[in-house]
């Protein structure tokens, strides 16, 4: 069992916090109560989530994944005036269970949600972006919101900036520029197991050319270089 800490989390609405005191009519005190609840509300902390990762996750390049669509989530949280440690969190958690579903696709994301059941994620746009991000495997809805859609369009892009820094003459992902992502975009020999189209939905759902996405994840992934190995 997985229990979170005691956290400041600041998007649970209050009207949600009202209604779990079962009074039909909100009264002074009902008010008072929530948001005192409000400020006390847990949440996951990050070295708890990357503790679940790491517990679960025994190759470095998956462990190097997570982090750098972690980095990438926050990053995007940040441009879009979002929850920047509820984005950093579901990055950080969505492949958790891949090594142990790799052969049944259609579970991966639904067993790591149980193992977010005992959790208070303080946000459970946390575990539906999770969930979505998998849709074609595992039945869950496609994504919805900008939370969800940030998470798979991000989640891909990754990918392609790896294996642009992977081309580096130093492997170094601090000389990879966006235009040499953008050249390398349509080059379908070159990390062909990027869904090119996958993040391409970036500007349909999450009204962001493509370019500026690619702007927003690159600068998040070079600030955590070390971390990546590039
Ligand atoms: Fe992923």
């Amino acid at each position: 069992m997985h229990r979170g800490h005691l956290r400041v989390a600041q998007t649970i609405p209050l009207t949600h916090l009202v209604a779990r005191t079962h009074d039909p009519r909100p009264t002074r005190q009902s008010l008072a109560g929530a948001l005192f609840l409000s400020y006390f509300i847990v949440m996951v902390t990050r070295e708890e989530a990357y503790k679940l990762l790491t517990d679960h996750v025994q190759g470095e390049s998956l462990i190097r994944h997570c982090l750098a669509v972690e980095a990438s989530m926050r990053s995007l949280a940040k441009f879009f005036s979002a929850n920047e440690e509820a984005w950093g969190i579901a990055g950080l958690l969505h492949d958790a269970d891949w090594e142990e579903t790799k052969d049944t696709p259609e579970q991966h994301t639904l067993v790591l949600s149980e193992w977010l059941e005992d959790w208070d994620l303080g946000d459970e746009g946390i575990k539906k972006a999770i969930l979505a991000h998998n849709h074609f495997h595992n039945g869950h809805e496609p994504p919805t919101s900008q939370f969800e859609w940030s998470l798979y369009c991000a989640d891909e892009l990754t990918g392609l900036i790896v294996a642009c820094a992977l081309v580096q003459p130093n492997k170094n992902i601090g000389t990879v520029t966006v235009d040499s992502v953008m050249r390398k975009f349509p080059e379908a020999a070159f990390a062909a197991g990027v869904d090119r189209s996958k993040i391409e939905l970036c500007e349909t759902e999450l009204s962001i050319d493509l370019e500026s996405f690619v702007e927003v994840v690159l600068k998040a992934m070079q600030e955590i270089a070390d971390p990546l190995g590039l």
